[in-house]
């Protein structure tokens, strides 16, 4: 079992004592040696627009909002619980608003990479959460922490979540998942490669791992589901790839500063329109 003294709990719901919010707390409540709880709600962080200036990959992010001090929240756990509820099918946009920013943590591979999250989606209609626990997940995965396990929780109102016996099991499992030594493997089919779960069918057996990039077959052989799936060209899943992946970034920078007087010039018969 792996010690733990500061856990962090990122709440990407604007209730406050809503279900992310207490999913939170009984998470921790569950965790062995009642490790320290700190919080923060990302819907009432001030984090701004990433403008896409590619900056902050070799010197400072020109925003001054809170997205430091959470990204400095998170470096510093030991372990991370990461709610939003499902929003229109999706993830409350605050968890991807500060993902948005995320290609500032480049330069902190060494604090984020493997350390261990668990991911929760709260969803208020059974079977309605779309594509909001996927969301979560790549904010996990995206930061370079470790998935060690993941569920969606329905609750409808503001506290059913643990007025449900659903609520409170589920957060005594991801509390052992998140303490537990071994890897995360979801039940059933995952990818071979991540061991994610969420895949685009492209053709009749093609399949696209939305997780990790990776490609790839499906088949049924003797009742049994198998899937193959190739490493993506251009990953950035593992430790090392990450650290590369920063360092081809810088490299692309550079390459479209080499090209922007070519780029200018090709762009031009598109000036102007109206907005609204
Ligand atoms: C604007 C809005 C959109 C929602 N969309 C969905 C949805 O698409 N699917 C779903 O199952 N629940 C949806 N819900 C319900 C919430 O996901 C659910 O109540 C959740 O438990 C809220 O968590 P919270 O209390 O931490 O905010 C929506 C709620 C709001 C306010």
């Amino acid at each position: 079992m792996t010690e733990m003294k500061n856990l962090l709990g990122i709440i990407g719901s604007p209730r406050k004592m809503g279900n992310c919010e207490l999913m939170v707390k009984e998470i921790a409540a569950a965790i062995p040696g009642s490790p320290k709880l700190s919080m923060v709600r990302l819907a009432e962080k001030d984090i701004r627009p990433c403008k896409a200036c590619y900056r902050c990959l070799t010197g400072d992010c020109p925003h001054q909002d809170d997205f430091p001090v959470v990204l400095r929240a998170i470096m510093e756990a030991d372990a991370v619980v990461v709610a939003a509820p499902a929003y229109l099918r999706g993830t409350h946009s605050s968890l991807q608003r500060f993902l948005d920013r995320g290609l500032q943590a480049y330069r902190h591979v060494d604090s984020l990479y493997g350390k261990p999250a668990v991911a929760v989606a709260t969803a208020g209609v059974r079977d309605g959460e779309g594509s909001a626990l996927l969301g979560v997940e790549n904010f996990i995965r995206q930061l370079g922490l470790s998935l060690k396990g993941r569920a969606v929780v329905h609750a409808t109102f503001p506290g059913d979540a643990i007025v449900f016996e659903e609520g409170r099991s589920t957060a005594l499992l991801l509390a052992a998942a998140l303490v537990s030594p071994e890897d995360y493997v979801p039940e059933g089919v995952s990818c071979p490669e991540c061991k994610g779960t969420y895949f685009e069918f492209r053709g009749r057996t093609a399949m696209y791992c939305l997780s990790c990039g990776g490609t790839g077959t499906f088949s049924v052989i003797n009742g049994k589901a198998r899937l193959e799936i190739d490493p993506p060209a251009h990953s950035w899943r593992k430790k090392e790839d990450m650290a590369l992946h920063g360092k081809w970034l810088i490299g692309q920078r550079g390459e479209f500063l080499r090209q922007r007087e070519r780029l200018k010039e090709a762009v031009k018969p598109y000036l102007g329109g109206e907005f609204i």
